[in-house]
């Protein structure tokens, strides 16, 4: 009798329990909606996404461990109320750019307030076929058109307080993250990675985008690690691990008469391990783009083996596709590093050239302190007068032009070759159609 008592009361309780917790957030499991591992996903989650997506009150899905597959996913808010994805499964994309029909992104989450995807799980892309045809995007100065582009893992546009947290993301055909168009999104604890020789898959890009926070994150993959286009505004990286890849990149800019400010970035203590480059600037010379980038601040910083560990480069001109006859007119003021230390795998460890149009202003080198085969790396620049202070390179003249065109220890080095500098950095310039627009650029002139 005593047990039947309490059971009944433990089941009450638990039912009590249930509810309550029921009414904080509904829990949304994908298997409730006919998804189960090994199979496909697509139609589960948008069901999922829907009922979440109406809910009046905080509802959750969960999409449990287990590999799982799905297709071409768009889902789009306003939701009622906030929406959070708990992935701890592997979900895997189509292998085939084909599967995807063309889409800009695998994933799509567009404008939705207050999304949380979190979890142990695995976004994987399945790049490796979609890499394979790549040499032919990057003649085409795009990431493929029709069938063959290739995806990016996961796109939000037009988010608003959005937080990704614990989660992979592999080998994506193309970009790992994009993020255009958002208002406070933070990437934390997230894990990327893709092998280093696969094209143009950067790990978050961002761009038209105020509030972005990535930290406690570790990336290795075969572009920038991190990249801001313009209209990137107050934007943090701290506590990230960086490569292999390309380094963490603000750029390229200028290319286009209509782009934003970008303003406000910090970079601060992170490990780039044998990039292709460290924390670097670019922007074209001979374009219309006049915007002005300030208050780029990167410390704590320790490179290990990292090639052109610091570089401002205002005359970025990858494949000669452009003129240099006329100066970048982005105007570059307020860019400091301070406390940047270990091995760089060039003989310039700094190298800063400014537009003779309109020279930096407010550059400073602050401990800059790195060793390139043992001996102290040196400083090019041009068309700034730094402030140094602390322990850091003399800052010589430029002899070339360009940095990366006739600096011997930099063009000797065969994964500095223009082919990977080209297309993919145009590619991520938003769309031409202005700050609103939330598609991507689609093709290139
Ligand atoms: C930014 O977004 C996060 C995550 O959704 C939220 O917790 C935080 O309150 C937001 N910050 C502001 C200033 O709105
Ligand atoms: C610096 O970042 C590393 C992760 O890369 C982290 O473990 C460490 O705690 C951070 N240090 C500080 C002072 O925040």
């Amino acid at each position: 009798m005593m047990k039947k008592l309490s059971i009944s009361i433990i089941i009450s309780f638990l039912y009590f329990l249930a509810n309550f917790s029921a009414a904080h957030s509904a829990v949304l499991d994908i298997s409730k909606f006919g998804g189960s591992p090994n199979v496909d996903i697509t139609k589960a989650f948008t069901s999922a996404w829907n009922e979440a997506c109406a809910s009046i009150s905080a509802a959750k899905i969960v999409i449990p461990s287990g590999t799982y597959k799905m297709g071409l996913l768009e889902v789009k808010g306003p939701c009622k109320a906030p929406v959070e994805v708990q992935v701890d499964g592997t979900i895997q994309a189509p292998p085939n750019n084909a599967d995807l029909k063309g889409a800009e992104q695998w994933i799509r989450f567009d404008s939705i307030e207050s999304l949380t995807l979190s979890g142990k799980g695995v976004f994987d892309g399945q790049g490796a076929a979609a890499w394979k045809g790549a040499s032919i995007a990057w003649k085409d100065k795009s990431h493929g058109t029709g069938s063959d582009k290739r995806a990016i893992n996961i796109y939000f546009a037009a988010c608003t307080n959005t937080l990704v947290t614990g989660i992979t993301s592999k080998d994506s055909k193309y970009f790992h993250f994009n993020v255009l168009g958002c208002n406070n999104i933070t990437f934390d604890g997230v894990t990327i990675i893709a092998p280093d020789e696969s094209p143009n898959t950067d790990g978050i890009h961002m761009g038209r985008s105020n509030g972005v926070t990535i930290t406690n994150t570790n990336i290795g993959t075969g572009d920038d690690c991190v990249s801001l286009g313009d209209g990137s505004k107050k934007v943090t990286v701290q506590n990230v691990n960086c490569g292999p890849g390309h380094g963490i990149s603000v750029g390229s800019l200028g290319k286009y008469p209509n782009e934003e400010n970008v303003e406000g970035f910090l970079v601060k203590n992170c490990t780039l391990t044998k990039t292709e480059n460290g924390v670097r600037i670019k922007t074209w010379p001979d374009t219309p783009g006049k915007i002005t980038v300030t208050d780029m601040h990167f410390e704590d910083i320790t490179m290990n083996n990292v090639m052109n560990p610091v570089i401002v480069d205002q005359e970025y001109c990858p494949w000669n596709q452009c003129s240099k006859k006329n100066p970048s007119q982005i105007k570059l003021s307020k860019v400091t590093f301070k406390n940047i230390k270990g091995t760089s795998g060039t003989a310039e460890g700094v190298t800063i050239i400014c537009s003779s149009g309109v020279p930096c202003d407010g550059v400073e080198l602050n401990n800059v302190d790195l060793t390139f085969n043992g001996a102290p790396a040196t400083a090019k620049c041009s068309h700034v007068n730094p402030l140094v202070t602390g322990k850091a390179p003399v800052c010589g003249a430029s002899a070339s032009a360009s940095p990366s065109g006739s600096s011997g220890s930099a063009s000797a080095s065969p994964s500095a070759s223009p082919a990977q500098e080209s297309a993919p950095k145009e590619e991520k310039l938003p769309s031409k159609k202005g700050a609103s627009s939330k598609e991507e650029k689609e093709d290139d002139d």
